[in-house]
């Protein structure tokens, strides 16, 4: 974290010094509201948090679509035989296995959820992952369905902080599976060796070793 923050802090500091640059955080730190900008503490921390908010996730569809296709060779076939079909495989792995699995909230207004009481300044855990397996919304909501047409999900939350880099992960996600499917057959993963994300609000894996072609390496 600290190393990150330096070269954060570097980077912010090259982008003040250039009002012509035209990278995300140049447009950061140019921008004004009522004649004012952000401090630096602010534009580090929204730089951590694009950071952050757009690899580990990002990572995490791509790994765990992959998983699912080597369980699912069948489905693997499709998209090798029909790599127009990517981007609904993409949004239907986001709802059957989304990276995310919930965050945190606190209630601002008392209300009632199925019989249990939630009171204004209570901590709730969204499961995002959770509502993206309603069966009141969802045909055969358990079972991963390619050509699903009910394509809204919550994995990438809703409302006033949906995610951000929504488009961007899923064209991140289409590239990385439009070259994947051609070399997952070449892949053998090696599960008794990984290790899933130890904590509870994201779903993927730390390490899956692998073999490709028979040689081994950890991925
Ligand atoms: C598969 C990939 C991704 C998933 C599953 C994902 C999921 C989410 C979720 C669930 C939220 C919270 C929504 C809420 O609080 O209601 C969120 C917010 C956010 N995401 Fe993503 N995200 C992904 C990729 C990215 C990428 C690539 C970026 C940036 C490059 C990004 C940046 C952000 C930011 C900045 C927020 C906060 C938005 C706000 O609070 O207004 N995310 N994302």
């Amino acid at each position: 974290m600290s190393e990150m923050s330096k070269s954060m802090q570097e980077i912010v500091k090259q982008a003040r010094l250039d009002p012509q640059n035209d990278t995300l955080i140049g447009a950061m730190v140019h921008a004004t509201e009522d004649g004012e900008s952000l401090r630096d503490d602010e534009l580090l921390g929204l730089c951590k948090l694009l950071w952050l908010a757009g690899n580990e996730t990002t990572t995490n569809l791509i790994s765990n679509g992959a998983v699912f296709l080597l369980d699912n060779t069948h489905i693997l076939e499709q998209l090798r035989s029909d790599k127009s079909l990517i981007p609904d495989f993409v949004e239907e792995m986001l709802r059957y296995n989304g990276p995310v699995m919930g965050l945190f909230r606190t209630a601002t207004v008392d209300v009632e959820i199925q019989g249990k009481q939630i009171r204004a300044g209570d901590a709730v855990w969204l499961l995002f992952s959770s509502g993206n397996l309603d069966s009141d919304v969802y045909d055969e909501a358990d079972k991963f369905d390619l050509h699903r047409r009910n394509k809204d999900h919550l994995a990438m939350g809703k409302g006033i902080h949906f995610c951000i880099g929504s488009s961007l992960a899923k064209l991140e996600a289409k590239v990385a599976f439009e070259w994947l499917v051609d070399v997952l057959p070449h892949i053998e993963l090696k599960f008794e060796r990984g290790k899933r994300i130890p904590v509870p609000v994201l779903s993927g894996w730390v390490k899956l070793p692998m073999t490709i072609d028979g040689k081994g390496f950890v991925a």
